[in-house]
């Protein structure tokens, strides 16, 4: 076969020497015969949770020589969940996009994928998808557990509950603090099913991670072996001409869905699979998630919906032991990265700790996965995530208690005379794709502290934001379309009856369609950047029912590039 980097270093013409002289490095004379392999690294210390993949790099590069491929480390803009504003996911397509055409642009027959902290894995896997060269995720795997006062801490999940105890006066601040340090143990990324560990383990499922090495922590040398072999993998899927293409289907999807609803993994995998799907031109959409997944029991006992963290997760078997106990569910026409169906990996996989890993018969909860609601407040739909809401809540008639933006929000939720009770209804607007940008987590509103003082621990809360995966609550988010792009949110007054019924999947205003035709729609908060990225995005962002990727970065130029550089 004639591979893709031929067309930059074979021949005697003058170009091919220029690409070969200035790559030449002091590599072996028959480097350029063979399979150049990119390892795209989002290691960066500004993401700490992917801080390490530089060590892996290395791992994967020796796999990669061995093999008899090039291993070239191409550093990609990395994503930090933490640190940037104004919310990571206003970058992810940008970060595909950078990913993709510098893939496209080099003379590369291949890729492994680092990613760890949430928005890394999707970013890749979207532009993979969209340059269609052959490519395997290594996950950069969760930190180890740490520990305040003996009680093992949560990422993210545990800052929730703490700051809201600090805010209902049953911790006291100095206390708050001091867990500060013991929050982040190790290297890796946040240790609840949160968005992370939840792409890290639907990648699996997708069958673009070698499998069984998703969920492994950081620190373990596991990883390394795991990324050594996915080297080797590497250039065994420019041989076999294996791309995301031919493995990324229907079915591929599918498994992702019913993977995604086992482990009770972060709602934010919905936006990230539509986007990755519409790359691929694989017809998956919003109703597919309650279709597939909505009926399928959480087997995973981890926070935020259960008790355990990834380290318990990996010690109990990981995924494939996971998947063992929904077999029947899984669609085995899929294909793993190694070329084999996914589900012949499933014999040899054990449950460990029945406690971290449910069998089937004793599920966490019964049916878990997402629902998908729509109605007058959501016309092409929203999501509520059952497993982290309070039961009661899942029927709920209240009044609106209405906020245009998320600064609207904190200036107001705290005054002792608003008008709010344990029954009314948060709805927070201006936090959608388009309006924030970005479509920021902030759906998971934190609670009046009037109400957390009389012990009120959750409400029902209705926004166009996403919610990180390690929140919880009665939250419908990802509501479309957003205020900020017509959406009846937009139009919504406080006092207005807003009805939940998560059985019959709706989610309404309770006020007469033309009476709210008539209202003109609030704009205030919503965001006009003037240039840049920003303005690029708010003219180009998809609403979240479809991926919130950019209008024209959906489907695939393949990995072709017609024109010479000299
Ligand atoms: Fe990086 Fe949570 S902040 S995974
Ligand atoms: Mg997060």
């Amino acid at each position: 076969m004639t591979l893709r980097s031929a067309h930059w270093y074979a021949g005697d013409y003058r170009n091919a020497y220029i690409h070969r002289a200035w790559m030449r490095r002091g590599s072996p004379g028959d480097a350029f015969d063979r399979p150049q392999i990119a390892i795209a690294n989002s290691a960066s210390d500004l993401t700490p949770c992917n801080a390490h993949l530089t060590e892996v790099a290395r791992s994967v590069a020796n796999g990669i020589y061995e093999a008899g491929g090039i291993p070239l480390e191409l550093p990609v803009v990395s994503l930090g969940e933490t640190n940037v504003r104004p919310t990571a996911m206003l970058w992810r397509n940008m970060a595909a996009m950078a990913t993709e055409e510098m893939l496209r642009a080099n003379p590369i027959d291949g890729v492994v994928l680092l990613g760890g902290c949430d928005k890394t894995i999707p970013s890749l896997l979207m532009a993979a998808a969209s340059v269609d060269l052959p490519a395997v995720v290594v996950p950069g795997g969760p930190m180890l557990t740490g520990t305040f006062r003996g009680v093992p801490l949560g990422c993210g999940t545990d800052v929730w509950r703490l700051s809201e105890e600090v805010r209902a006066g049953t911790l006291s601040q100095a206390d708050f603090t001091r867990s500060e340090s013991s929050m982040i143990r190790s290297r890796g990324h946040c240790n609840t099913m949160g968005t992370a560990s939840t792409m890290a383990l639907v990648a699996e499922a997708l069958g673009t991670t070698v499998p069984g090495i998703a969920g492994t922590p950081a620190p373990d040398s596991r990883l390394l072996e795991a990324a050594h072999g996915t080297g080797r993998l590497a250039v065994e899927l420019v041989t076999a001409d294996r791309r995301p293409s031919t493995i990324l289907n229907t079915a591929s999807f599918h498994n992702a869905i019913v993977a995604l609803a086992a482990i009770g993994g972060s709602t934010n995998a919905v936006v990230h699979l539509l986007a990755i799907a519409g790359r691929l031109g694989v017809e998956l959409t919003l109703d597919d998630f309650d279709r597939i997944g909505s009926r399928v029991p959480v087997l995973v006992d981890l926070l935020p919906a259960g008790r355990f963290l990834m380290d318990d997760f990996h010690r109990a078997g990981g995924l494939l032991a996971v998947l063992r106990e929904v077999r029947d569910l899984l669609d085995p026409s899929a294909l793993a990265v190694t070329g084999k169906p996914l589900v012949s990996y499933l014999d040899d996989a054990s449950i460990w700790d029945a406690e971290v890993i449910r069998p089937r018969t004793e599920p966490l909860v019964a049916e878990g996965g997402i629902a998908v609601l729509r109605g007058s407040l959501a016309p092409s739909g929203a999501l509520i995530k059952p497993a982290a809401a309070t039961p009661e809540l899942l029927r709920h008639r209240g009044r609106a208690v209405v906020f245009d933006s998320i600064e609207d929000f904190h200036a107001r939720i705290d005054d002792p005379t608003l008008d709010v009770d344990a029954s009314s209804v948060l709805v927070l607007r201006g936090c959608g794709p388009r309006g924030y940008p970005g479509m920021p987590e902030v759906s998971n509103m934190p609670l009046p502290r009037k109400l957390l003082a009389q012990g009120v621990r959750d409400m029902v809360r209705v926004c166009d934001g996403r919610m990180s995966g390690t929140a919880y609550g009665t939250v419908v988010l990802h509501v479309a379309p957003e205020a900020a792009a017509g959406g009846p949110l937009a139009r919504v007054r406080t006092g207005d009856p807003i009805s939940l019924d998560v059985g019959a999947r709706r989610i309404d205003v309770e006020v007469a369609p033309d009476e709210l035709a008539a209202r003109t729609p609030n704009t205030d908060g919503f965001a006009d950047p003037r240039r840049g990225w920003e303005r690029l995005y708010v003219d180009h962002v998809l609403q979240a029912d479809t991926g919130a990727d950019l209008d024209f970065l959906v489907g695939s130029s393949g990995s072709e590039v017609r024109r010479e550089s000299h």
